[in-house]
């Protein structure tokens, strides 16, 4: 994933920015990119005491590249790189400290924590909540109300060292309503059935299902993504 692309102009005469949506000064848009109604683009957090993650308050450039759609009442906060041609659909909410690769789709209430990572061509579908420092890697397909964990102290250890989300490897791919829990890895190419709890990694090119999740089958070479 590239962050590099060089801006000559904050926002490029060919995006188109719909009524409504407030852009702040730290944020550069790309060519062709279209920033819907009511969108907020480059929002510093704004945390209490409250919270556990100890935020940095400095206003940090918020890249939205050549090609992106963003829908309606989209937040996109401060120091978030989105990469060319991605979709972002109503309501999605990017929260700070965020890179997403190119061709990713965020379907309608998605929301991202901080310290995460999407990779290219990735698609997370609707109402799907990917936490705080979460890895998806390319060609991954996570479906609808996914639910994802990164710390088993609930807090009370704050967000130290030990808050890890998922790492979720290339061409995996997540059924509906999955949960996964902190610290796990999926494998490359893997399955997770609709509904399962994931507590322990994934080998490589396996289905897992239930609650906990254990293997169930190798991946058959139909539902191999990888191969097709
Ligand atoms: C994982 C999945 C692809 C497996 O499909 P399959 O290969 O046809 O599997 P089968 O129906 O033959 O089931 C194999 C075994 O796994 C179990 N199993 C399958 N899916 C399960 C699930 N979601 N939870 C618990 N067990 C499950 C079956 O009960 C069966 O167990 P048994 O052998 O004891 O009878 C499918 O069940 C699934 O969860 N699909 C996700 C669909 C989805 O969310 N798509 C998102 C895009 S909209």
């Amino acid at each position: 994933m590239s962050t590099n692309a060089v801006y000559s102009k904050r926002i490029a005469e060919s995006a188109k920015v719909m009524d409504f949506a407030i852009i702040y000064e730290n944020v550069l848009i790309g060519d062709n990119a279209i920033i819907g109604e009511h969108n907020v683009i480059g929002k510093v957090p704004t945390p209490t005491s409250a919270m556990c993650k100890v935020l940095d308050m400095k206003t940090l450039i918020t890249t939205i590249s050549p090609l992106c759609r963003l829908c309606s009442n989209v937040t996109v906060y401060s120091n978030v790189f989105i990469g060319e041609n991605c979709l972002l659909g109503d309501n999605v909410s990017v929260f700070t400290d965020v890179k997403i690769g190119n061709n990713v789709i965020l379907s309608r209430n998605v929301t991202v924590n901080s310290e995460t990572i999407i990779g290219d061509n990735s698609r997370v579908m609707d109402g799907t909540h990917v936490t705080g420092r979460v890895k998806v890697g390319n060609n991954v397909f996570i479906s609808t109300g996914v639910f994802m964990a990164n710390d088993d102290t609930f807090g009370k250890e704050g967000f130290g060292s030990n808050t890890c989300g998922p790492i979720i490897e290339d061409y995996v791919s997540i059924g509906a309503g999955a949960i996964l829990l902190p610290n796990i890895r999926i494998g490359m190419g893997s399955i997770v059935a609709a509904g399962s709890v994931v507590k322990k990694d994934v080998p490589d090119c396996t289905i897992v299902a239930g609650n906990p999740a254990k293997v169930i089958a190798p991946v058959p070479r139909m539902l191999d993504r990888q191969k097709n």
